[in-house]
């Protein structure tokens, strides 16, 4: 059978090594595979939970497909379209968030992080963004989402959505229930200056991060300034799982190296961290380097964007008005 595949990206600039290894070299894969059927978004609606810049969007949105389509995704093969041009998204996001329950939704880890301590002051927006994600994935009778794992919880929000609403409708399989696709191993890739943490566009420091738009020298610059420990690289996964910043690192180079964490600990083990970093920027710089010059390229060309999300439009509109129309009949609008 074949697989629908949906993921989103929001737009809001500085996509990173985390995105691209967490998600869209997974949504590359996806694409090249005959079977699937792929719908890549740019979800610019969730971009505006949080203040943005009208102009930055703009651009931002066409950042944002020019990875896309730099990091390999074929715009023939797949459909690439800016949720904002789709209606049917915001529409079935409201009525989806009478579905939703605030008990499901108080207990959503990522906006606590993202409103901090003053979640008073937080949007609306940004409180039911799961919902609208939900919308965006049920939509398309999505049967499967690849994502990071910090989205994990907000799939299985979606999941809930669609079976309460199957079940309070009574229409079996209305809303296909999806399948999260997440990696088993380096699904979480870490700030460059701590461990702990997901590395992320918000994180203030440019230094926590790899753009995919980065230079060569800016990724060699910020491999070398990474936070590390000071013992020698370890033997065991066991010892590797006590250090954070060690893991990260060992974690970028198996992934992108298609290694397993042993392979890499069997060649690292006992060396120091600058020659295992040196090797790490060769590996890095060869990823992302053809990928930030295409990036560079194919912002010169915003018809040629443009042309991209209008016609991923046009496509997406035509899947997602048919299930709007169906759900204001289940509805009974
Ligand atoms: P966003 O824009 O924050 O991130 C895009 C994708 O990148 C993954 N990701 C990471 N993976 C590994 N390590 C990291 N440090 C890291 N940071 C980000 C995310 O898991 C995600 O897959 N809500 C979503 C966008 C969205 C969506 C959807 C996704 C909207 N509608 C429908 C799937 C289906 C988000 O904000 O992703």
């Amino acid at each position: 059978m074949k697989k629908k595949i949906f993921s989103g990206v929001q737009p809001t600039g500085n996509l990173h090594l985390g995105n691209y290894l967490g998600a869209i070299k997974n949504f590359v894969y996806l694409n090249n595979d005959t079977q699937n059927e792929c719908i890549f978004c740019v979800v610019d609606l969730h971009a505006i939970t949080v203040s943005q810049n009208p102009k930055e969007l703009k651009s931002n949105i066409h950042e944002t497909v020019a990875t896309f389509v730099a990091s390999g995704i074929d715009p023939k093969k797949s459909i690439i379209f800016n949720q904002s041009q789709v209606s049917a998204h915001s529409e079935a996001a409201w009525i989806l968030s009478c579905v939703a329950r605030m008990g499901w939704l108080n207990r959503m880890t990522q906006f606590k992080e993202k409103a901090g301590k003053d979640k008073e002051k937080a949007s609306i927006g940004l409180y039911s963004y799961p919902v609208l994600m939900a919308a965006d994935i049920l939509l398309y009778d999505s049967t499967h989402v690849p994502v990071g794992d910090d989205q994990k919880q907000h799939l299985e929000l979606c999941r809930d959505i669609a079976q309460k609403f199957n079940n309070d409708y009574k229409i079996d399989n209305f809303f296909i229930v999806p399948e999260p696709l997440i990696k088993k191993e380096f699904s979480r890739i870490m700030s460059l200056k701590d461990g702990l943490k997901k590395m992320s566009k918000s994180e203030v420091s440019e230094l926590s991060r790899i753009n995919l738009t980065d230079d060569n020298d800016q990724i060699i610059n910020k491999i070398k300034k990474a936070k590390t420990d000071t013992l020698p690289l370890p033997s065991t996964t066991e010892e590797l799982e006590k250090r954070p910043e060690a893991k990260n690192l060992i974690g970028i180079y198996s992934s992108l190296t298609n290694n397993t964490l042993q392979k890499s600990i069997d060649k690292f083990a006992g060396k120091n961290f600058s020659e295992f970093k040196e090797k790490l920027s060769d590996i890095v710089v060869n990823e992302i380097n053809p990928i930030s010059l295409k990036i560079k390229k194919l912002l010169d060309d915003k018809v040629f964007l443009e042309k991209i999300l209008k016609d991923g439009c046009e496509k997406a509109d035509e899947i997602a008005s048919k299930k709007i129309k169906k759900i204001h009949e289940i509805v009974g609008f």
